[in-house]
């Protein structure tokens, strides 16, 4: 298999794949009370299509796959999908993204078809607030699955993003969970994309303070644990022995694009070059046409090589995608 860089010398390893919008909660930062169209089927790359581009991209250097939503969990047999991603030659890892309530159904079956890796998003572990800013999210139905992962030994991380006037309050609950179930929590900066606009997120450096409050924080020696852009800390708390694994991912505030090694696919099929960025192609229609392989292969290829320098959020500019986080796959 190839390694493919891109023109500023990123070697791309990584593609991300929403496999559909449609999700069950409503996030206050994601969907919102806004949108309820989500796309049909037939507008959703098949399993077929995403198995062809995988298969290419693999052999352009691509090694880890992350699926993705909207809620992955929402598509049907899902777990087919990773089965067949994971027996692709040159994919080393699969690993899922979701908000974890439909997990209990499908863990076993999930764990079978050789995800490496699940995380969950976790936005407060106070009843009353997740259901609020989940839209309708039952806490228990979250918990439970946390325990049966870690009981099944799956590798959990959890996803929080920090909303002020939501879930400001809930930083040092929710480490205090983490650490206790001692599985890694990353803070996400909430970022200005599609129906998130109006609610206001909370810096890493702020969060970090409310932290600093309770626990010293170290920076975390070897840093890479999956070459993402979180930077790690080492939390231990000043009162008692608690301690453990902390980590932020500041897209606002500490810009990571120089190490950025990914892709994306987004629910309606377009091949995205950046998080932020309207740039790339329209695998869909492309694969509808009766491209070759050795087209495909072009086309992949150099949508990473012109892959932009940065992302550039909140410049209001027209080159901004337009598509919502749950379309994107974060
Ligand atoms: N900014 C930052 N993170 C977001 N997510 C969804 N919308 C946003 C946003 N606007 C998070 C979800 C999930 C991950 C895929 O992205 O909480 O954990
Ligand atoms: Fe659904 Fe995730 Fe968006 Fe929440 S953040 S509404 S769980 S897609």
């Amino acid at each position: 298999m190839g390694i493919m860089l891109d023109k500023y010398c990123r070697t791309i390893n990584y593609l991300r794949i929403s496999v559909t919008d449609n999700c069950n909660l409503r996030c206050i930062y994601c969907l919102g009370k806004g949108n309820t169209y989500f796309k049909k089927e037939h507008e959703l790359l098949s399993f077929d299509e995403i198995i062809r581009v995988v298969s290419i991209a693999a052999k352009l250097g691509i090694e880890k796959i992350r699926i993705t939503g909207g809620e992955p969990l929402m598509r049907k047999n899902i777990c087919s999908l990773v089965r067949k991603i994971k027996n692709i030659a040159g994919i080393k890892e699969v690993l899922m993204t979701t908000n974890g309530i439909l997990l209990n159904e499908c863990l076993e079956e999930l764990i079978d078809s050789g995800v490496n890796k699940i995380n969950l998003s976790l936005d407060s572990i106070d009843h009353v607030k997740y259901r609020k800013l989940t839209g309708g999210g039952e806490l228990s139905t979250i918990i439970e699955v946390i325990d049966r992962c870690i009981e099944k030994g799956v590798i959990l991380k959890l996803n929080t993003v920090i909303i002020n006037n939501y879930n400001n309050g809930e930083i040092l609950n929710l480490i205090k969970f983490a650490l206790e179930k001692n599985i890694d929590i990353r803070f996400i900066e909430m970022m200005p994309i599609g129906l998130s606009k109006g609610t206001e997120g909370v810096t890493s450096d702020e969060i970090k303070k409310i932290i600093e409050e309770e626990y010293i924080l170290k920076p975390y020696e070897g840093n890479v644990l999956g070459a993402g852009p979180a930077i790690y800390y080492y939390a231990h708390s000043k009162n008692c022995n608690r301690g453990g694994r902390i980590g932020f991912i500041s897209p606002l505030t500490h810009n990571f694009c120089s190490s950025c090694n990914r892709l994306r696919i987004t629910s309606d099929g377009f091949l995205k070059q950046c998080l932020n960025w309207k740039y790339g192609v329209d695998l869909k229609n492309i694969l509808r046409k009766g491209v070759s392989d050795d087209e495909l292969e072009k086309i992949i290829k150099n949508t990473i090589l012109n892959k932009p320098n940065k992302h550039n959020f909140g410049t209001n500019n027209q080159d901004e995608d337009k598509r919502l986080m749950s379309q994107i796959g974060g």
